[in-house]
């Protein structure tokens, strides 16, 4: 049976999140409010796992994309296993009801609390990232008397071809370990009983739209995973991390999960050995969008507007950093020329531009504007900078919405200091 189309969708009545007003929310919610679609998440869930079919596979979603509890408890309910990239993270999986053995624990310069608790707790992985991390994994488990289950992360070597910032396959990056390194590195760990090696690990970079770096890094594992077997390591899985990336513009060139899993797939297949995703932005990031209010509006010569609203960098750091580009819209567009705007907030940098030189309907002071695909690495990567207080959180689900993080108050950001 074919339901309506899940997420945001344009009307007569303006913008609507699954028949729910995105206005109406925002001005009850209050703005800079993150907007979340449930239906959305849970298809974009069930594409990605349909399209590694029934070769046995785990999506590990990757929590740093967005680690709100009610998001997380979401992905687990959809069947999902969870991805940690730091102690927190893994406080957050086991608070939204994941079993240790559901989660991997990845990151470059795990401390030694981060280790002896990821250890302690059992986790299906996890993913070393250098001799040293070995080494203090193995001391740990032996001073704990348990078996630590890890998989080795790999640097192949290969250019994602995504921006500098978020490509960590290359060689020059700080993550994983040389290919080369990595035999020798397992047969040392072959002669610590307090370790089993259970896989390898790799994640070239975010936002990769092209097949052909994301089977190559596959390769490059699932080779490496050949000579380890003929060492005689029991291993069970291949993880081929995160990074699918998606459509910011409307007619931005992407990967369907389906020709992602067609370009891995045969190559993960021929070892045999289990398959595991971490993927985040591809579950949640269009499921999202940021809804602001219009505070002011300034012209500047030659007839282009800022559209000053009550949302900056502090709430989308993307643009800022990384000159991301992200769709803006009136969500109950005015008749009328269109304007030239930069959108921007009210943080004093001049990065704090959420948009450059877009084209929006004639707008005015008090009028909602949705900054689309935020429900990746939007939330997650907010500060308090200007002593701003974090925008709420709503989730919409089952013909209604309702608050799953509520707007921070400048009292919450004061209880931290003396
Ligand atoms: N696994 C590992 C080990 C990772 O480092 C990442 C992302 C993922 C999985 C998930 O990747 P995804 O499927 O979401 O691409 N803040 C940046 C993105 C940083 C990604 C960091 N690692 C952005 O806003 O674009």
């Amino acid at each position: 049976m074919q339901g309506p189309v899940p997420g945001f969708s344009s009307h007569q009545h303006g913008l609507d999140c699954d028949g729910q007003p995105v206005e109406a929310i925002a001005r009850s919610a209050g703005t800079p409010v993150h907007i979340y679609s449930r239906a959305l998440i849970a298809a974009r869930y069930h594409e990605f796992t349909a399209a590694f079919g029934t070769y046995p596979h785990r999506l590990h979603y990757a929590i740093k994309a967005n680690a709100t509890l009610a998001i997380v408890r979401t992905l687990r309910g959809l069947g999902a296993h969870a991805d940690a990239n730091s102690g927190g993270e893994i406080d957050v999986a086991l608070r939204a009801g994941f079993a240790p053995d559901q989660i991997v624990f990845t990151g470059v310069g795990k401390t030694r609390d981060e280790l002896e608790r990821a250890v302690s707790l059992g986790l299906a992985a996890i993913n070393a990232e250098s001799p040293g991390e070995v080494s203090r994994i193995a001391a740990i488990a032996g001073a704990q008397g348990r078996i630590a289950r890890v998989a080795l992360r790999i640097n192949p070597d290969v250019d994602a071809g995504s921006h500098p910032h978020i490509s960590t396959g290359a060689a020059v990056t700080k993550f994983g370990v040389a290919a080369a390194d990595a035999r020798a590195m397992a047969r040392d760990m072959q002669a610590r009983n307090e370790l089993h090696l259970v896989g390898l690990h790799v994640h070239i970079g975010s936002q990769v739209t092209k097949a052909e770096p994301l089977a190559r890094a596959a390769q490059v594992i699932a080779d490496l995973s050949r000579e380890f077997r003929d060492d005689g390591h029991r291993l069970e899985h291949l993880d081929v991390g995160g990074g699918l990336g998606i459509a910011y513009q409307p007619d931005q060139q992407v990967l369907t999960p389906a020709e992602y899993a067609a370009a891995i797939l045969p190559v993960i297949q021929a070892t045999g050995l289990d398959l595991v995703l971490e993927p985040g932005r591809w579950i949640v990031g269009p499921a999202g969008i940021l809804a602001a209010t219009v505070v002011d509006l300034k012209a500047q010569p030659g007839g282009r507007w800022f559209v000053i609203v009550d949302a900056g960098m502090t709430d989308l750091l993307r643009p800022a950093l990384y000159g991301a580009w992200h769709t803006i819209e009136a969500v109950n567009p005015r008749p009328g020329a269109m304007i030239t705007a930069d959108v921007v907030g009210p943080v004093c940098e001049t990065s704090d531009t959420l948009g450059a030189a877009r084209q929006l309907p004639p707008v005015e002071v008090g009028d909602v504007i949705a900054i689309r695909d935020t429900g990746a690495y939007g939330a997650v990567m907010a500060s308090n900078y200007n002593r701003r207080p974090a925008a709420a959180e709503v989730l919409v689900d089952n013909g209604g919405w309702h608050v799953i993080r509520r707007r921070q108050t400048v009292a919450d950001i004061l209880q931290w200091d003396t």
